[in-house]
This record gives structure tokens, sequence and C-alpha cells, in this order.
């Protein structure tokens, strides 16, 4: 094993690490899924929606970076393949085909919702090992409830 200069004891470092890979596959799936709402969206709203879902991808891939370098930091190293990915999908499936922005829209905020909330079970299950690992979930946590919002602000039809 590498050497880890990180003054945290090894059985936290275990234990952090395993809550970070418990995210980063189920981040990857969201960067899949946002894309591919960026590619399939038809209809009026096109336009902005397929601009917000690349914003979320590139957020998204970015958290998956921030996930797997703390990984690192710690002094573990992500699985981050195609087979781990595949091998315990967490989210849903996307409509086929062309989609209407509004069941897309719906299904990528069911997807973002049960990305958060794992983010919020690992910061309830190892919070308080790590400020840093504390900092990163809680940033994520913050961005991803905040497009929870803005998703829903656009589903309701006064
Ligand atoms: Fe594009």
């Amino acid at each position: 094993m590498m050497m880890n200069r990180v003054s945290i004891p090894l059985e936290d470092r275990t234990k952090l690490s395993g809550a970070l890979q418990g995210l980063l596959n189920p981040l990857q799936e969201l960067v899949l899924q946002t894309k591919q709402a960026h590619w399939a969206v038809v209809g009026e709203e096109f336009q902005s929606f397929h601009l917000n879902m690349d914003e979320l991808n590139a957020a998204y891939g970015l958290f998956v970076d921030s996930v797997a370098e703390r990984m690192l930091a710690l002094g573990f190293v992500p699985a981050g393949q195609v087979g781990d990915i595949a091998a315990k999908p967490v989210l849903s499936a996307l409509p086929e085909g062309f989609v209407q922005k509004g069941p897309l829209m719906s299904a990528v905020a069911d997807s973002i919702g049960a990305v958060a909330a794992r983010v919020r079970a690992a910061l309830a299950a190892v919070g308080g090992l790590d400020v840093v690992t504390d900092d990163l979930l809680t940033e994520m946590l913050q961005s991803m409830e905040k497009t929870l919002w803005m998703l829903a602000a656009q589903e309701v039809h006064a």
C-alpha cells in the first residue's frame, strides 16, 4: 500500500473511502444521465433544458473527480470503470428515445434526489471523521438539493 501521511487513523480512512466509493459510481451514473437528457429532450422548452442539463453534467463531472481524488488523498484507489458502474447501478434508466422536457426532467430529478439521499446517508455514516470529507459531501448536497428545488419549481403549473 502507498505511504499515507494524512493524520487520520487507517480505520477511519477506510470507512471514509468506503463511503466515498459508494457515491462515486452513482455520481458517474448522474453524469451519463444528464448528458443523455441534454441530447434527448425535445419540445418548446428544448433550449433552456438542453443547456441546464449540460451545466449539471459539468458540475457532476467535477463531483466525480473530487470524490475520487479525496479517496486517493486518504490512500485508496477509486473503482470508476464501466464495469464498476454496471455491476451495481442505482438509478432508474431514463425513458428511451426523444422525450418531452416534462417527463425527462422528472426522471432526472428523481435520479438527483436518489443520489442526494445517498450523500446525506454517507454524511450520517462518516460525518465527523474528517472535516475535509464533511465539507466535500456537504457542498455536493447543498448543490444537489438546490437543483432539486429548481427542477421542482418547473414542474409547478399554477
Ligand atoms: Fe452538447
